[in-house]
């Protein structure tokens, strides 16, 4: 685990435990004061830090949970290598207005392995939930954990992860959370490139090789409106298949809210293109929306 150091931050409190969080909540609620929770795995950058600002504009209170939840990786090489940066993400929290961080260890989240199963299907079976069996059930795992202890008035999700969002949306609704979810804008590097916490395992190479990524999905909103769903699948398929250092996992043009293939551009006015791409050993997502309903 990595414990933060013992540095004092001037209006932000660290907590490891659920009781501890509690205690805190209990203050902040009641003083009246509303509460968003902005869900994080750590190794923060910009895209994080505008979910942070966001939830600090729009609620009294901000916490931000820091946990890489083991449930939800499906390759214990990506749990190990997943970056872990404490001490600047912190300093990050701070500045963007977080009010409390909760930091907990694997043994405070999962005292006993969790048995539960959450299943969304169709929402959670195709695209991330294909590849990566078991991602999402351990992110409903850990998302609902963090739901019951902090009981936030809102959370905030980056678009990024665009099937996660859609998946806790729906287990908000199957479960009756009075949460609301509020989904966020991706973040882009200057040059395009959608912001990752894994951007940081890139080599120079690979990170040059990784722009094609997001350089075809603009591409491609170009090229759809004269050409077919099939035609711009293949379009950004074959993009990703001449470009340096990148194997494409899959691209799927889906209806946005049901997460499904779409065959024609009429049958939906929500259309989005999600991508996964490997760059090396490094797994990347994106996606954009062509039609906004
Ligand atoms: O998107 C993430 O970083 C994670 O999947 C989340 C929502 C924090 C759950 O571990």
């Amino acid at each position: 685990m990595h414990r933060f150091s013992k540095r004092n931050y001037y209006s932000m409190k660290i907590v490891y435990t659920i009781g501890d969080l509690q205690s805190h909540l209990a203050v902040c609620r009641a003083q009246g004061n509303r509460v968003g929770l902005v869900p994080t795995m750590g190794a923060l950058h910009e895209g994080h830090a505008s979910l942070v600002r966001r939830c600090a504009a729009e609620n009294e209170k901000t916490v931000v949970s820091v946990f890489v939840n083991p449930t939800q990786f499906n390759d214990p090489t990506d749990l190990e290598k997943y970056p872990r940066t404490p001490e600047a993400d912190n300093s990050l929290l701070e500045r963007c207005g977080a009010t409390l961080v909760f930091a907990p260890s694997v043994a405070e989240m999962y005292p006993e392995p969790d048995k539960r199963q959450f299943s969304y299907a169709p929402l959670d079976t195709v695209m991330e939930g294909k590849y990566r069996p078991g991602h999402f059930n351990g992110v409903c795992q850990i998302v609902s954990k963090l739901f019951d202890a902090v009981q936030p008035d809102r959370a905030y999700f980056g678009e990024k992860d665009f099937q996660q969002l859609a998946v806790i949306r729906e287990m908000v609704r199957r479960m009756h959370y009075p949460i609301e979810i509020v989904g966020c804008p991706i973040v882009r590097e200057p040059d395009g490139l959608a912001m990752s916490s894994r951007n940081a395992r890139l080599s120079a190479e690979e990170r040059q090789n990784a722009l094609k990524i997001s350089q075809t999905l603009f591409e491609s909103l170009t090229f759809a409106p004269s050409h077919t769903v099939a035609e711009t699948r293949r379009f950004v398929e074959d993009a990703i298949a001449g470009a340096p250092g990148l194997r494409l996992e899959y691209f799927e043009l889906v209806d946005g809210d049901t997460l499904q293939p779409i065959a024609d551009w009429q049958c939906t006015s929500h259309a989005v293109g999600c991508i996964t791409v490997f760059c090396g050993a490094v797994r990347l997502i994106d996606n954009i929306t062509y039609k906004k309903p």
